[in-house]
């Protein structure tokens, strides 16, 4: 276990965009003589003009269009993309989307280039996590505020064939730059908005709640976004509400909550994610909304190793000050819980249809993908985990 602050390089070169009307600048980011493979989802780019604003700022570009990167993106659909680039010769991928079409489009930017079968990229008992030694290069246009993949190197990719829900990291697949303009967000659906706060939140807890190694930088910059998040979560959920401040605090914080900034020389936990994951491979919930059923009983579990960040995230993000450490404790959790059914989101495993019968397959599942040994600690085994299944789906933590 660590006891200070360990060394760390800190090394992010994504060009960030933001604001009003930054699609026009396309044509300063990209140069002239790229062939541009433009990406994206299931059509809610078409549905909202944004695929027309992007194509009217590529006139004169030599370009083409690879659409239906679904939620969680497939192994399956991004090596179609592939065969799209060998035949057709692209140099340059612009992603339009939200996490999912990013995601999408950094696996296909390191596959199309991978010498192997690209099923090698991934690591944890799917391929032979081989490594990536080129990539095309690509830029963003971020319509989800939520995942933070627009600032950083790693894609998480579901192939179906081996029922895996997998990520890998690679410098090569950072975004040369990303568009972030708040008001694309003001189509999205208020189950979108309240999933981008949660995963954005839980981001920055699992930099933030493990142990104290005196990273001050590290943790007032986490407790600064988890209350700008507690602050405005429940007013940005409101989809009716337009206000661009905002959707600009919202956007920006989500981006900040997954750039690495949280998480240099600090002990991290992507427990949390790691259970979340089986859950989508078992039926396909949305990303955020397995984070939030599992985030309060992970608390519980694991309040002996996390005890010292609980009680400092309970006094300096919730202003608990009475009672006993313990009480501080059952505080935080159900402050956390209540805010997020606040915002509509499930902190049950009931309310996303996971059953007891289903436990034995996700945990089975965290054994084949290696994650036997996780937390910050190393110390969360499938028994551990198999708790916080079990308690997921036996107690409410915000019904107090
Ligand atoms: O597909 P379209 O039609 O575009 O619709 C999408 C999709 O149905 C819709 N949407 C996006 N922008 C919209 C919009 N609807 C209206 N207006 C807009 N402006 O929203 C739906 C969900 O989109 P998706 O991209 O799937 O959501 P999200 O951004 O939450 O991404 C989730 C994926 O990212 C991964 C998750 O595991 C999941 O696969 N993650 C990626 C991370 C990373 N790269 O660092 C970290 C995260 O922890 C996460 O694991
Ligand atoms: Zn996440």
């Amino acid at each position: 276990m660590q006891t200070e602050i360990a060394n760390f390089t800190f090394y992010n070169p994504v060009k960030i965009i933001f604001g009003k009307d930054q699609i026009e600048q396309l044509p300063e980011l990209i140069s002239k003589d790229k062939k541009i493979l433009i990406t994206y989802g299931g059509g809610s780019v078409i549905r909202f003009g944004t695929l027309d604003r992007v194509k009217e700022a590529l006139s004169g570009y030599t370009f083409g269009e690879f659409g239906g990167i679904e939620a969680n993106p497939t192994f399956e659909t991004c090596m179609r993309a592939v065969d799209v680039i060998k035949k057709e010769g692209y140099d340059y991928l612009l992603a339009v989307g939200g996490g999912s079409v990013i995601d999408g489009t950094k696996f296909i930017a390191a596959a199309a280039k991978f010498a192997g079968d690209p099923i090698d990229i991934f690591a944890s008992g799917v391929g032979k996590g081989l490594p990536i030694e080129d990539a095309i290069p690509l830029g963003t246009i971020l319509t989800l505020p939520a995942t933070g993949s627009e600032m950083n190197e790693t894609s998480v990719i579901t192939i179906k064939e081996k029922q895996a829900k997998i990520s890998f990291k690679h410098e090569k697949v950072y975004p040369v730059f990303s568009i972030l303009e708040p008001e694309l967000t003001y189509t999205l659906p208020k189950r979108q908005l309240a999933n981008g706060i949660t995963d954005s939140f839980v981001h920055i807890i699992e930099q933030y709640l493990t142990y104290p190694v005196g990273g001050m930088v590290q943790d007032r910059f986490s407790e600064g976004l988890l209350q700008t998040l507690i602050e405005i979560g429940p007013e940005v959920v409101d989809e009716d509400n337009h206000d661009y401040t905002l959707r600009a605090n919202y956007m920006w914080t989500a981006t900040m909550a997954l750039n690495r900034i949280l998480s240099r020389g600090v002990p991290g936990d992507w427990a949390a994610h790691g259970l979340g994951h089986e859950i989508t491979v078992l039926n396909h919930t949305d990303h955020a909304r397995t984070l939030s059923a599992i985030l309060p009983a992970l608390m519980d579990i694991r309040r002996t190793e996390k005890h010292d960040k609980l009680i400092q995230y309970a006094e300096r993000v919730w202003h608990i000050h009475e009672g006993s450490d313990e009480e501080k404790v059952d505080a935080a959790i159900e402050q956390t819980a209540s805010f997020l059914r606040s915002i509509g989101m499930p902190v049950t495993l009931q309310e996303i249809d996971v059953k007891k019968s289903d436990i034995d397959f996700l945990v089975g599942q965290l054994e084949k993908h290696n994650n036997t040994a996780i937390s910050e600690r190393g110390d969360q085994t499938l028994e551990v985990s198999r708790r916080i299944y079990e308690r997921a789906l036996a107690k409410d933590y915000a019904s107090n």
